[in-house]
């Protein structure tokens, strides 16, 4: 993320349960000031709540012109060079379009997988709220970051503050 141009942080239900939302925005200042563009995909339904992750991000003074809506950030993807995905699951499931027998079948998701290179943060393999594996999490461009949210944003911002 340090020597890429652009990054996008994909918040999900996961963030709020760690309550990562000032770490988050630590991360994303750090990056700025080392000349990275960082925007934020935002789900209509992360999260539990309509609202929910504007509601976080807004805690923690994310500015609101970071916050990006997902019919306008999608096309942005494939100029993306990483994507930071935070405790989100179901909302970036490529099933949803691929996988008519899925139950998410037919959900708009964020189209992640259209960027260069993808590290997803949550703490195990578990499923989200739609109780359903995610192909992404074994698609080759993907890393995953396992440990609760707070925990592993908090390290990679000191690793970040040492660059
Ligand atoms: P989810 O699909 O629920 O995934 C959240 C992920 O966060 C989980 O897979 C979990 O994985 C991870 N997580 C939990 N605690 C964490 C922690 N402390 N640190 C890091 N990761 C953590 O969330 P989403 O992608 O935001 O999607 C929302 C889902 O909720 C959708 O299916 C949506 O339809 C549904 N829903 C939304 C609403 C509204 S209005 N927003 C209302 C009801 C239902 P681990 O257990 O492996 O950590």
């Amino acid at each position: 993320m340090n020597y890429a141009k652009k990054v996008v942080i994909v918040p999900g239900y996961g963030l709020a349960v760690a309550q990562a939302q000032h770490v988050i925005h630590e991360l994303e200042n750090i990056l700025e000031a080392h000349g990275v563009e960082v925007k934020y995909a935002i789900h209509p339904v992360a999260g539990r709540m309509p609202g929910h992750m504007n509601v976080l991000l807004a805690e923690s003074n994310v500015s609101y012109d970071k916050l990006v809506e997902m019919d306008d950030i999608n096309p942005d993807f494939p100029n993306t060079d990483v994507v930071l995905v935070v405790g989100a699951n179901d909302v970036v499931n490529p099933a949803a379009k691929t996988d008519p027998s899925s139950p998410i079948y037919g959900m708009p998701i964020l189209d992640v997988e259209n960027a260069k290179h993808i590290i997803v943060n949550k703490r195990s393999m578990n499923a989200g709220y739609a109780g359903i594996d995610n192909l992404l999490f074994y698609n080759p461009k993907n890393s995953m970051l396992f440990g609760d949210a707070k925990d592993v944003l908090t390290k990679l911002v000191h690793e970040l503050k040492n660059m």
